[in-house]
């Protein structure tokens, strides 16, 4: 197996002492108008911590929600959390391109740290366009001299056309940080299909139109889907079970998606049959107790099925324990609860234990590694990416990797 190598520049290319804006991706949750320390910060901080003992300065951009909503804020809190995982200082200035930026990075010594205002309040960020109008904004046409290099770290942001992330490696020397660089290189991986043996594809979650697309664009390369979330009760649906509908007209989880995919359902149900491993079992809650039905029993939709069952659940890691080669999108059941966590836990267990090539993506899947006390380091590797992650398994090139391969 090998992962395929990306024609753009790495900081091993980087020349000594330069100024470099390196784009991060600290996009966060917000609690009561403050961020939350998660996984991205960890992983950036290894390209800055990189960047700063070689002596580089180094000046920071990223995003924080977008204009209109709560979670829109100031990016001073990021600042407080980086220093922390970076053991450094990490000043912040409340400007992302005038006078105050300007001033800041000027005042820059070598391996010092700085990070500049949210992009997103810069209005020349956002609107999608191509790199080449990006490149002529006064944002990056401001910016753009003060600096010897720029950086794309944001894998997980890349499939946005937005400035920060598309316009800078027009006018600058540019290259992939650590975390561009690794993520391209796993999440690309299975499109690059050098296994030798067997490629399985664990899919649940409750974007159920995403993974169907998924699925949809890897048939030829995976051998195995395993399916659960409300993907697999839309399949269970499409195989004539009386699954895969909402239960209350107040929620909107299986009826639109169904709506939405269900020719494209039925047509690989069809066409690709034996790829296709649906639930034999699922679990419920029973006045607050698991309880677990055979497929095959269920007469009508009676309850909400929240996790697959134990005897799909062994199966499924019986599937994993044969596989060279385990892709994750989506968890097999509501694992945030305990009693419901059987399916997605018993997998990951079973792909952290085996000797395959692993790759687990999309926010939520992989907070659940830590939640049930698996060991990251058994992973080849967790992402941090949602919509990247997605576009990189249905074979879209990411706008912000394109840019940083053409320069
Ligand atoms: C993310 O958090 O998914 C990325 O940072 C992209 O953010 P966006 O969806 O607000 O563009
Ligand atoms: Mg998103």
């Amino acid at each position: 197996m090998s992962t395929s190598t990306a024609s753009f520049d790495t900081l091993d290319d980087l020349d000594p002492g330069q100024r470099v804006l390196v784009r991060l991706d600290l996009n966060s949750p917000i609690e009561d108008g403050e961020p939350q320390d998660n996984r991205r910060f960890e992983r950036h901080a290894e390209t800055v911590r990189e960047l700063a003992e070689a002596g580089h300065r180094v000046v920071l951009l990223a995003h924080q929600g977008r204009p209109g909503r709560d979670d829109f804020v100031s990016l001073a809190g990021h600042a407080d959390i980086l220093a922390a995982h970076l053991d450094r200082e990490v000043a912040f200035v409340e400007d992302t391109y005038g006078e105050r930026a300007v001033d800041a990075i000027e005042a820059l010594g070598a391996g010092e740290v700085l990070l500049l205002e949210n992009t997103r309040m810069c209005e020349d960020e956002l609107p999608e366009e191509a790199p080449e109008a990006k490149a002529e904004t006064e944002f990056v046409r401001a910016l753009a001299p003060h600096f010897d290099a720029y950086v794309n770290d944001a894998y997980s942001a890349a499939h946005r056309s937005h400035a920060s992330l598309v316009g800078f490696p027009l006018v600058l020397p540019a290259y992939a940080g650590r975390v561009m660089e690794t993520e391209y290189g796993a999440n690309t991986a299975i499109a690059s299909k050098e296994f030798d043996g067997r490629v399985t594809m664990v899919v649940g979650g409750t974007k159920a139109t995403d993974v169907i697309d998924v699925m949809d664009n890897l048939g030829d390369t995976v051998d195995d889907f395993l399916l659960g979330g409300i993907a697999g009760e839309l399949f269970l649906r499409a195989d004539g079970r009386p699954l895969g509908f909402d239960l209350d007209p107040e929620q909107d989880l299986y009826d639109s998606q169904w709506e939405a995919n269900h020719d494209l359902v039925e047509g690989m149900l069809t066409e690709r049959r034996d790829q296709i491993t649906l639930a034999t079992d699922l679990a419920y809650d029973d006045g607050g107790e698991r309880a677990e039905v055979d497929v095959a029993d269920i007469d009508e939709k009676d309850v909400s099925y929240l996790d697959v069952g134990t005897r799909t659940a062994e199966a499924y890691a019986d599937v994993v324990r044969d596989s060279e080669a385990v892709f994750v999108k989506g968890a097999l059941g509501v694992f945030e609860e305990e009693a419901f966590s059987v399916g997605t836990v018993t997998v990951l267990e079973a792909i952290a234990e085996t000797d395959c090539f692993s790759v687990v993506g999309g926010g939520d899947t992989s907070r659940a590694i830590g939640m049930c006390g698996l060991n990251e380091a058994d992973f080849d590797h967790v992402s941090i990416a949602g919509g990247a992650y997605i576009r990189a398994l249905t074979g879209q090139p990411l706008a912000g990797v394109e840019a940083l391969k053409r320069s």
